[in-house]
């Protein structure tokens, strides 16, 4: 099934985007925290607090794999680690397109100054762990994503635009 499916850093847009974009291709969208949440009856927040980061980890596998089997395409915003998971990588590349939304450390920041649900960013010095983790994972992204799309200030609509630009060459 030819999902397109968006990856990328905490902060990044990929929510707001997959509301655009399943619009525009008048597809459903799926995100994986809120689907993975709603089966467990708990936040993200919850499940790294009760049974730890590798935990959820195996729910978001376990749900990438039930997604090949979707018979209607859809519009998927993945959590900011899945797609840095190697054992992910593969199944990510059979469901569909895969684009990474770019973002700056300064952006995320920005628009996560106020958060509490993101367990890995709680804490002191949230800038140099916005930083590290970013720097980290940006090669990981870039080799799990078929296209890229930098988001620093544009819009959601911009970007969705961009998005069926790039993976459609202009035929929507
Ligand atoms: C995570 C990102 C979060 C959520 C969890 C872990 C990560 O999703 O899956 O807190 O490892 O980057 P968002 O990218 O939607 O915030």
């Amino acid at each position: 099934m030819r999902h397109k499916i968006l990856i990328g850093f905490m902060g990044s847009g990929k929510s707001a985007v997959s509301v655009k974009l399943a619009e525009m291709l008048g597809w459903k969208r799926l995100d994986t925290d809120a689907r993975i949440e709603q089966e467990q009856g708990m936040t993200v927040s919850e499940i790294f607090r009760r049974f730890g980061e590798p935990a959820f980890r195996g729910m978001e596998t376990r749900l990438l794999q039930r997604l090949a089997e979707e018979k209607e395409p859809l519009v998927i915003s993945a959590g900011g680690g899945l797609a840095v998971q190697p054992q992910n990588r593969e199944y990510l590349r059979k469901l569909g397109d895969v684009i990474w939304l770019q973002v700056r450390p300064e952006t995320v920041l920005e628009r996560l100054a106020e958060d509490t649900t993101r367990p890995l960013l709680q804490g002191a010095d949230r800038k140099r762990r916005v930083e590290s983790l970013l720097a980290a994972r940006e090669p990981l992204y870039r080799a799990a994503a078929d296209y890229s799309v930098d988001t620093d200030g544009s819009s959601p609509r911009q970007i969705a635009e961009e998005i069926l630009r790039i993976t459609e060459g202009g035929h929507i």
